[in-house]
């Protein structure tokens, strides 16, 4: 990635990110331990805003909210400037958000200070959750939400299903919104379809309860987004 796309205003994705450039995990408990090396550090520590971030929840999240469709506790994984789990917290829940940056944990914090909530935000890498190495312990939650973070997984789908179901306690649900066929396809996340979704939880421990064609907001305005609701059926294999 040449130096002009690391502050380019569009959102990143899986073919601009290096994916091995996650925070050392012995320090993934550590909100100092941002690595400014990786791609969404620099894009948090830049002044200027990150473009996936619009200040206010999805709409998608909202009326999730609304029809009291997360279980408590719930994770935001990838959780960024933690809007969607300050919405979350807002309404009552108990709620922690996971990121790679801890320049976004730390803005997530004071957002949370100053919006008189009380969400827990943690510095770690998605891919390690319920891990010896990783945050959070094995069925820890009862929701998932994901907004925008499996469309950055182009090559570690897998992986992060497997870490996803770790972390949630069988019977729980994980809430996934991607950008679906129609979406900007040069904006950097991958374009994810139903099928993409069933390949990656595969596995006996998850059934998918239903896809949902949604909208994506972004600064941009709307872009056709996919939600698949997925349950976890088993415990961890
Ligand atoms: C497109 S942004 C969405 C952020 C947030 N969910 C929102 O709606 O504003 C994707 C987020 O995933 C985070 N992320 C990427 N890879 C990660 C990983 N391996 N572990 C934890 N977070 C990760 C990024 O730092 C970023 O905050």
């Amino acid at each position: 990635m040449t130096e002009e796309d690391s502050t380019s205003d569009v959102p990143p994705g899986a073919k601009a990110i290096n994916q091995d450039r996650f925070l050392d995990p012995e320090d993934a408990h550590d909100p100092d331990a941002g690595d400014p090396e990786n791609w969404w550090e620099r894009a948090y520590a830049s002044e200027d805003p990150v473009p996936w971030d619009t200040g206010d929840p999805q709409p998608v999240v909202e009326a999730l909210v609304d029809a009291d469709a997360f279980a408590d506790p719930v994770l935001d994984v990838g959780c960024g400037l933690g809007t969607h789990a300050l919405a979350l917290a807002r309404s009552g829940h108990d709620v922690t958000g996971v990121d790679l940056s801890r320049t976004a944990i730390v803005d997530a914090r004071d957002a949370a200070a100053d919006a008189d909530v009380d969400p827990t935000f943690v510095v770690g890498d998605a891919l390690e959750l319920g891990t010896s190495d990783g945050v959070l312990e094995v069925d820890a939650v009862r929701s998932v939400l994901d907004v925008g973070t499996f469309h950055t997984f182009e090559a570690h789908r897998g992986d992060y299903a497997d870490a996803l179901g770790r972390v949630l306690e069988p019977g729980g649900r994980a809430f996934v919104l991607s950008f679906a066929v129609g979406a900007p396809d040069d904006w950097g996340p991958e374009l994810v379809s139903r099928d993409d979704v069933r390949e990656a939880f595969d596995g006996p421990g998850w059934s998918v309860v239903e896809f949902r064609d949604e909208e994506y907001v972004t600064m941009a305005g709307p872009v056709p987004a996919l939600v698949s609701v997925l349950e976890r059926s088993d415990g961890p294999e």
